[in-house]
């Protein structure tokens, strides 16, 4: 069979070298890929939200299966523009994908339904908004209401910094109409874990949890990222813990948007927090998370094809998935300057000793070189039988990769470790 995977980045990467193991698969297209994934897919350059193109290029190259992996296209409504022309997918459809489209949607949904999370209001026009801040709590923390590259959430520390915050979203509309409403939230503390799961609407599969470091700089100080590094398991997500999020937020988001008519289908990511008064949901996020996939796809045992298939037709049940018991922490290697201005265009070099997973994010190749392309360019991942050598495998590994002005964190797990060892 001939499939596709829609998107261009690490986390695509990780998909397509999981999915490179099911003999069944013959081509894997990547619309659009990026020149680091050359020897794993065939590259075809047709935009990721190029939905009309993405049609055709599955109606016309005999495509079997498409996996629809970020978040625009999902919200834009792929899935269905595939489906409707009998190509089967993996992704929820656009009705499911608001569940990250909208925050407005995703908190209304967790209160009508009693699912743990901050406390909100929701505004859609910036007058009553600041009128609210006036007496607001701080901290509190301001987010626009639709996509925003994962830059649509303010944590503001004064009234001040809120108001400020709403005039940037609401009147400036640095988002665009993603700001047209804001959600104004509960500030919550406590250490944040990511859970992606499989679910078909039926069945619900968490994955193995792990751990973002989404600010850019060591001791997640500097801007918010698209994601530093990550490490798997994650500490905090303790099997008590585990258990309380299946009962009180996994279970009932599935069978909330059963009953709101919007079955989901494909990878729902939880980003959690652990509160003092227990797990709550931060964001949901309608896809695999990156680069948490860069760490979580390497420790899945069972064949990720199979899972994507029974997803699609609702038989997840019928499958067993596997993790390993290894640990794995993955480095993203950046552009100095990520996440604002960074210059590109600089030969990418991997020692021919390097001995660890590379998930190629922004690249592309010319004149037979691989030339940096993007503010987070590679990921380097490890797999240890202990969290520790994960990580120090890592750091190893990324001394075995080079570019000009390249900038990663040097503390990846370090927290993690150190949960570890306050038991
Ligand atoms: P998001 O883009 O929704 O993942 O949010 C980015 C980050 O902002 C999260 O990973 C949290 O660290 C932080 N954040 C979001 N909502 C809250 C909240 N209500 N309280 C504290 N931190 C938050
Ligand atoms: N790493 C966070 C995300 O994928 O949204």
């Amino acid at each position: 069979m001939n499939i596709i995977v829609v998107g261009g980045g690490g986390r695509e990467h990780a998909i397509i070298k999981s999915l490179k193991k099911n003999k069944e698969i013959e081509t894997i297209f990547a619309l659009p890929g990026n020149g680091g994934m050359k020897d794993d897919a065939v590259l075809v350059n047709i935009s990721a939200t190029d939905i009309d193109g993405i049609v055709d290029f599955a109606v016309n190259n005999n495509i079997g299966f498409a996996v629809v992996a970020p978040d625009d296209p999902l919200v834009l409504g792929a899935v269905d523009a595939l489906n409707a022309k009998g190509i089967p997918c993996f992704g929820p459809e656009k009705k499911a994908a608001i569940i990250e489209g909208s925050k407005v949607f995703s908190k209304n949904l967790m209160k009508k339904y009693g699912i743990p999370t901050a406390k909100y209001e929701v505004f859609d026009n910036a007058a009553d908004a600041l009128s609210y801040l006036e007496t607001a709590p701080v901290p509190t923390v301001v987010k626009a209401d639709g996509l925003a590259l994962g830059k649509g959430v303010l944590i503001c520390n004064t009234r001040d910094e809120a108001k400020n915050a709403v005039k940037t979203i609401m009147e400036d509309k640095v988002f665009g109409a993603s700001g047209n409403s804001i959600v104004i939230e509960e500030f919550l503390t406590g250490p944040e874990v990511s859970v992606l799961s499989f679910t078909d609407g039926k069945t619900v599969v968490p994955m193995i949890s792990s751990m973002d470091h989404k600010r850019a700089r060591d001791n997640d100080e500097g801007l918010n990222t698209g994601g530093m590094g990550t490490v798997a398991p994650n500490p905090h997500y303790t099997k008590a813990v585990a258990e309380e999020c299946m009962n009180k937020i996994f279970i009932p988001t599935i069978e909330a948007m059963n009953k709101e008519g919007r079955t989901f289908r494909g990878c729902l990511y939880f980003g959690l927090m652990i509160t003092p008064d227990g797990p709550k949901v931060i964001e949901y996020n309608c896809r695999f998370g990156d680069p948490e996939t860069q760490v979580v796809l390497p420790l899945l045992k069972t064949d990720l094809f199979e899972i994507m298939k029974a997803v699609s037709e609702e038989r997840l049940s019928d499958i067993n998935v596997e993790f390993s018991d290894e640990y794995a922490c993955c480095v993203i290697m950046a552009s100095d300057g990520y996440p604002q201005k960074y210059e590109k265009g600089f030969e990418i070099k991997v020692n021919d000793n390097f001995d660890a997973e590379l998930f190629i994010a922004g690249a592309k190749e010319q004149d037979g070189k691989l030339l940096t392309n993007g503010g987070r360019v590679l990921g380097v991942t490890a797999v240890a039988g202990t969290l520790p050598e994960a990580v120090e495998k890592a750091y190893k590994e990324v001394e075995n990769v080079s570019f000009d002005n390249a900038y990663y964190r040097s503390d990846i797990g370090k927290r993690a470790l150190e949960a570890l060892k306050e038991g």
